[in-house]
């Protein structure tokens, strides 16, 4: 890894959602440098409410098989609802893209049932990551401006990953299962589950590691007034 600062827009591009990872740890000394900077991100009223919970060892070794064994039961218990489908155009359009450019890198075939069953385990099997995040909010209202908080400090996280020579995936397939999370952990009931982020040295000779997500253009997401 370079001792070299890069720039921001080096660090953005260098960002990815990585789904595979080498087992070597982060060191902690850096671990925490990326913490400390992810603890930067902005806030309503500095109010800063993210919890995030780090798991590595045997705990992740515990959480991972609770959460393969409630994947395989179908014994979900989220926090927040996730509809896909509710999602209006263009936006499902883009979710549908993701999948098939995903499962396309993987040469997982349309209908190939069980491959897409192994893809999806391989989530709560953290991609091999030695590291996992788990990101809890406290209870406030309707929680939709505590969450987008929270999102600002995930992606500062993220970005300070990348800035290091790491990489991460935020998962919302991790909150399906809340309750155990929460249960491992010992968590408090009235902390809620968004999601979850892998996170490690990417490794690069995974197939999920090929390609990189498009973006739509800007004239698609912003609209100017004058
Ligand atoms: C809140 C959130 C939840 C996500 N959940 C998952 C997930 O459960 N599993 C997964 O493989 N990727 C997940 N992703 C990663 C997205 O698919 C990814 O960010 C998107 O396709 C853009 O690709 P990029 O991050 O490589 O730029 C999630 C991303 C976000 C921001």
């Amino acid at each position: 890894m370079s001792s070299q600062e890069l720039t921001f827009s080096q660090v953005v591009k260098k960002r990815y959602s990585a789904r595979a990872f080498l087992p070597s740890p982060i060191p902690s000394d850096v671990l925490k440098d990326i913490l400390l900077k992810a603890q930067c991100a902005p806030s309503n009223c500095n109010t800063q409410p993210w919890s995030l919970h780090i798991v590595a060892g045997d705990k992740l070794r515990e959480l991972s098989h609770a959460l393969t064994a409630d994947l395989k039961a179908g014994n979900y218990s989220l926090d927040f609802t996730f509809d896909k489908e509710a999602y209006p155009e263009p936006f499902r359009q883009s979710a549908l893209e993701q999948v098939r450019s995903y499962y396309q890198a993987l040469g997982v075939a349309r209908g190939d049932n069980l491959s897409r069953s192994e893809v999806v385990e391989r989530n709560v099997k953290f991609f091999g990551a030695p590291h996992v995040a788990l990101l809890f909010i406290p209870v406030v209202g309707d929680n939709v401006r505590v969450a987008l908080d929270a999102g600002m400090y995930a992606q500062v996280f993220l970005l300070s990953l990348a800035a290091r020579g790491y990489a991460g995936v935020p998962q919302a397939v991790l909150s399906y299962f809340a309750q155990t999370v929460r249960r491992i952990l010992n968590v408090p009931e009235d902390f809620r589950l968004l999601y979850g982020i892998s996170f490690g040295i990417p490794d690069k000779t995974h197939p999920s590691l090929s390609y990189r997500e498009g973006r739509v253009s800007i004239d698609e997401s912003v609209v100017w007034h004058q």
